[in-house]
């Protein structure tokens, strides 16, 4: 079993490295609805205005990922969810390698991001799942997070989740 405190973390996120290990992971899924699409320009802007990438190592091999995104007010709007956009923050796309799942690596990345996000004084993270991604809905719901709206977009049925922390 491997743990996340096992596996590295560079200083300074390589976004090549990330999108690398996005494509790898993409590439593996059969329903690619599973994933969210997003292009190098979209990261670049996230983390110029708030957002955090943990990209993890393995022996140099990015092998797992999370990304903090800050919630805007459109989109809590979107869910009817009248949460403060200050106090509220949100987990973008969690990646496991193909050959490192099974390690429960979501659910720790989950919780270093919560822990992060404590620090910065956020008291609700929101998310949003594709229902028919089984492994990452379970992952959620052990770590408490409740689900607040469904709704369906171009890639089916989504699930968005609040946990307080
Ligand atoms: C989703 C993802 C990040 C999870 O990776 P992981 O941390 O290795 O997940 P794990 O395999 O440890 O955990 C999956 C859980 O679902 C469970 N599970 C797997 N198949 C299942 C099934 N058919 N029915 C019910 N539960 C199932 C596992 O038993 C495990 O639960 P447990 O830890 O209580 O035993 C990884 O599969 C991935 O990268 N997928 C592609 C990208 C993606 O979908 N990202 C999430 C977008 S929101």
């Amino acid at each position: 079993m491997i743990k996340l405190k096992d596996l590295k973390i560079k200083k300074t996120t390589n976004i090549d490295d990330y999108l690398n290990l996005y494509n790898i992971v993409l590439d593996n899924l059969d329903d690619k609805d599973l994933l969210g699409a997003f292009t190098k320009e979209d990261v670049i802007n996230i983390l110029e205005n708030g957002g955090k990438i943990w990209l993890y190592y393995d022996n140099n091999i990015p092998v797992c990922s999370i990304f903090l995104i800050p919630v805007m007010r459109k989109t809590l709007d979107k869910h009817n969810l009248s949460y403060d956009e200050k106090e509220t923050t949100s987990v973008g796309p969690v990646m496991v390698h193909p050959n490192y799942r099974g390690n429960k690596l979501q659910k720790q990345m989950i919780l270093v991001l919560e822990k992060y996000a404590k620090s910065k004084n956020y008291k609700y993270i929101f998310t949003k799942v594709s229902e028919k991604n089984i492994r990452s809905k379970k992952n959620f719901e052990d770590l408490d997070y409740k689900i607040v709206n469904k709704y369906e977009n171009e890639r089916g049925v989504n699930i968005a989740f609040i946990k307080k922390i």
